[in-house]
């Protein structure tokens, strides 16, 4: 079968089935088409994304800005490697530092990649400017998170399904409950070797949880007291996401170690990203750290267009006045309906609860009944939704997508 041909749903599934490892469980739609915040499947039925790809296509589908500047400069030069320099990663690195108010990027593909070279930049850090001695750095963590598939970062979590039969893990990580302040003090006073507190200013993947107000300005004030970097993860938070550029920004805390992937690049390839200060970014020398790819041109053409376009389209305002919105027309019609406990999130990533068990099909049943009537969405539990559509919806776009999860919820509890 010719990689061209035209396929149906049913067979490309097929195909992924037979050929694919399967480390995925997708709902079952085949896409071909973007744009905007739409995509259409292979039979030609048009959909609201309501994932955006874990958060990345934050700028729409097949942006023509950032398409085009990925095609121009794929044109002309797509990699080096650092080996040698490029004419394109200097200009970025100084777009994205000034963008974020930081002295230094270190570039990278993946956002497990950055949180991995976050976390070593932050174990240097701890054993070369704040003494602590080699190889027993601790960094505090904290219940729930993710922070991607590594087999260090998957050595801190606490989910099982992505942990089991992956060990021996790596050490080093002392995990507390999150949004609790005294449990993080708690860790900073009883641990004399903690480098770092690496969190998400919102827990995406464990359901949208929003922290109390004040958590992340005490937590970074906590850290400062014991000289422990605040390493904020905003792979998925990030990007106007929730509102304003970084997610850290509601609190006006400035993280000294960023962690950046996704939507720096609007979904168009991948491209992350840590940034930091010069006291902290200079325990990185020539060759303690690397990727092929990292800091390539294509990325770096890509993520500043992807960046100015967040700028230009005003995405951050955008997310926060549509999201708003959402909160408020959800907020309105749940007291009528048993099937909903809350809706909860910040800017345009939310989430729904829904009143069943985490074990439950429920939230994966009303996807299903989602798709069905034009607007997909992902569980991020079997009683929980996410929503987070590209932030270049309309008010009118974003109405009809609450017609339509209004009309799946009451379909689904008669
Ligand atoms: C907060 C956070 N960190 C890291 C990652 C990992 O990013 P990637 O899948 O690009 O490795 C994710 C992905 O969902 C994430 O939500």
């Amino acid at each position: 079968m010719a990689v061209l041909e035209h396929l149906t749903s049913q067979q490309a599934i097929d195909l992924e089935n037979k050929y694919g490892a399967h480390n995925y469980h997708p709902l079952p739609v085949v896409l071909s088409r973007g744009e905007g915040v739409y995509v259409w499947d292979v039979e030609g039925k048009k959909y609201y994304d309501f994932l955006s790809a874990y958060s990345a296509v934050n700028q729409g589908h097949c942006h023509p800005k950032i398409v085009g500047a990925m095609v121009e400069q794929a044109k002309t030069l797509t990699l080096t490697s650092r080996a040698f320099y490029n004419d394109m990663l200097g200009k970025y690195e100084k777009y994205a530092t000034e963008t974020f108010g930081f002295d230094k990027l270190l570039p990278m593909n993946t956002g497990a990649e950055a949180v991995e070279t976050a976390l070593k930049v932050c174990r240097r850090w701890a054993y070369q400017k704040k003494g602590i001695p080699e190889n027993q750095a601790k960094v505090i963590v904290c219940e729930n998170n993710f922070h991607g598939r590594t087999t260090t970062i998957i050595s801190f979590s606490n989910d099982e399904v992505a942990r089991k039969n992956y060990g021996p893990y790596t050490e080093g990580f002392v995990k507390i409950e999150y949004d609790n302040l005294t449990a993080l003090e708690n860790a900073l006073k009883s641990n004399p070797h903690v480098a770092g507190f690496l969190v998400e200013p919102i827990q995406g993947e464990a359901g949208v949880y929003v922290p109390s107000e004040g958590y992340l300005k005490k937590a970074k004030a906590l850290c400062e007291k014991y000289n422990v970097l605040f390493i904020a993860d905003e792979v998925q938070t990030g990007i106007a996401r929730t509102g304003k550029m970084l997610a850290v920004d509601h609190e006006d805390v400035k993280p000294d170690i960023l962690i950046l992937g996704k939507a720096l690049s609007g979904g168009v390839y991948p491209v992350s990203g840590v940034l930091a200060n010069d006291e902290i970014m200079e325990v990185i020398t020539p060759g303690s750290h690397g990727s092929t790819f990292g800091g390539n041109p294509v990325a770096a053409a890509v993520s500043t267009a992807a960046l100015e376009v967040i700028k230009e389209e005003n995405l951050a305002h955008n997310a926060q006045e549509l999201g708003e919105l959402f909160r408020e027309e959800l907020n309105k019609f749940i007291p009528s309906c048993d099937l909903v406990v809350k809706v909860r999130g910040k800017g345009l990533l939310n989430a729904i609860v829904i009143n069943d068990t985490e074990e439950s099909s429920t939230a994966w049943d009303i996807c299903m009944a989602l798709k069905e009537n034009g607007l997909l969405a992902k569980p991020t539990h079997g009683n929980i939704i996410r929503f987070a559509p590209p932030l270049v919806m309309n008010r009118g776009q974003l109405m009809d997508c609450v017609s339509i999860i209004i009309k799946t919820l009451q379909d689904f509890s008669k």
